[in-house]
């Protein structure tokens, strides 16, 4: 970690929807927490002046941030500024510099389409703008192995890996980073953690609306880009890794969850089913013979002592019947008790929308001989919402500390796993509002732990 502060924030794409989403938002609690303190400066093509831009935050605030903080608010507004240009002129950079000042170790916030990425580092490089400045990335970070490596090289000849920030806001939510510790805090876990007690791992992520206004992106981009290769690689790293060593490293972390990834075979395409919500294809922004997939189902395996043939399945989809992110880890069925068949035990992790733990048992029947399964639930008083991931990661990054953040090989690692099935060919089109294609209810022996396809 380095231990100097950024001490001023510079945001690409300020006029933005990401910005209007989450930016904003996260910028009043950074201020609030005492993070964010310098000039925060918005850059952008849109000729609008600075009020105009206030305004946008003061929207945004309103709107996704939970409302205006009568002393953050105002504090922000004054931080603020605004430099409107093409990130092709020089004049957009020589005007950058001059807002930037004297500041030593600006962050430099790219919530832009990666095809802007190569621009806005080669104007930072030229005239020395980037020395001791930090880079935040949004996600995905490249299309494929092939331009993501492209990108990592792009990006050294003007920042260390340690000024690299790439973002995963999966990595700054506390369900996700609650999956590590609590599997480490909790001794009677490590025994069972392993090939001999678990049978699978399915990892669901079901979302009940479609692609929101972002046919463009989401066209050039489909479900396994978007978040399988990232988020749902992140949170199976957190389910598959070996405890990192006890020093106080901050790589130690970072090299168990890429050591994870070695360990799986690139996917293959029979194992693999994608699917299309029907009417994707009349969306705006869509191509109308679109062939990107907005559901997958996949299983993949992690070849190492401790998951030797324990298959891991992942699925994530659009226009889902529910809204939710879950972890279930399917424990090996006990034996019959009295000739009475048992079901099989497991714990589920639900990471979102709300955050729970539930343990799956089965207790006895009373008066019967056989018994019934019922789930022991945690659900945490605070959760998931109440920390913002961005404020969170925004504030490690403007610190300098990188471990909730994607490595190089880590990014490139999860791309090489995920090459094979890009691009696949024609998805399965699915009714809105279902599981899915059918084809992927056998996928799973004995069934996905919930959700059939009807
Ligand atoms: C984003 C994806 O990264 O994550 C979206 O681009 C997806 O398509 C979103 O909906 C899900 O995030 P969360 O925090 O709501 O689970």
């Amino acid at each position: 970690m380095d231990d100097s502060r950024s001490e001023a924030i510079v945001f690409y794409g300020a006029t933005g929807d990401l910005a209007f989403k989450k930016i904003f938002p996260a910028f009043q609690r950074m201020v609030k927490s005492g993070v964010l303190n310098g000039p925060v400066i918005g850059v952008a093509r849109r000729e609008w002046s600075l009020e105009q831009l206030q305004a946008r935050a003061k929207e945004s605030i309103e709107q996704h941030g939970g409302g205006i903080d009568r002393e953050a608010f105002p504090k922000l507004m004054g931080m603020l500024r605004y430099v409107e240009g093409p990130y092709t002129a020089d004049k957009t950079f020589d005007d950058l510099a001059r807002e930037i000042g004297d500041a030593k170790h600006p962050l430099h916030y790219m919530a832009i389409p990666q095809s802007a990425f190569e621009t806005v580092v080669s104007q930072l490089s030229r005239g020395g703008h980037g020395r001791g400045a930090r880079l935040v990335l949004e996600k995905p970070f490249g299309t494929d192995l092939e331009s993501a490596r492209r990108l990592n090289a792009i990006l050294h000849r003007c920042f260390d890996e340690h000024s690299i920030f790439r973002i995963d806001h999966y990595l700054g939510k506390e369900a996700v980073q609650n999956l590590v510790f609590f599997r480490f805090a909790n001794t009677f876990l490590e025994p069972i953690w392993n090939r001999q007690y678990v049978e699978n791992v399915q990892i669901t992520m079901a979302e009940p609306f479609g692609i929101e206004g972002r046919g463009a992106f989401y066209d050039q981009t489909g479900a396994i880009r978007d978040v399988v290769q990232n988020h749902l690689l992140q949170v199976l790293s957190n389910i598959a890794m070996e405890p990192p060593p006890r020093s106080h490293d901050t790589e130690t972390l970072r090299d168990e969850k890429v050591r994870v990834l070695k360990a799986i075979t690139p996917l293959s395409r029979d194992r693999v089913i994608r699917g299309q919500f029907r009417g994707y294809r009349d969306e705006e922004g869509v191509a109308p013979d679109s062939n990107t997939e907005t559901y997958v189902a996949l299983e993949l395996g992690v070849e190492s002592w401790r998951w030797d043939g324990v298959p891991f399945y992942i699925r994530a989809g659009k226009r889902m019947p529910v809204a939710r992110t879950e972890v279930i880890v399917k424990l090996r069925r006990p034996p019959p008790i009295a000739g009475v068949p048992l079901v099989s035990n497991h714990l589920r992790f639900q990471l979102g929308p709300d955050f729970e733990i539930g343990l799956g048992a089965t207790v006895r029947e009373p008066g019967k001989p056989g018994g019934h399964p019922l789930e022991l639930m945690a659900s945490h008083e605070h959760d998931g919402s109440e920390t913002d991931p961005y404020a969170e990661l925004l504030s490690d990054a403007m610190r300098g500390e990188t471990f909730r953040f994607a490595r190089e090989d880590y990014v490139e690692e999860a791309w090489r796993i995920v090459d094979p099935v890009l691009d696949a060919g024609a998805p399965i089109i699915y009714e809105p509002n279902t599981w899915g294609p059918k084809e992927a209810a056998t996928m799973v022996p004995g069934g996905w732990a919930e959700g059939e396809p009807q």
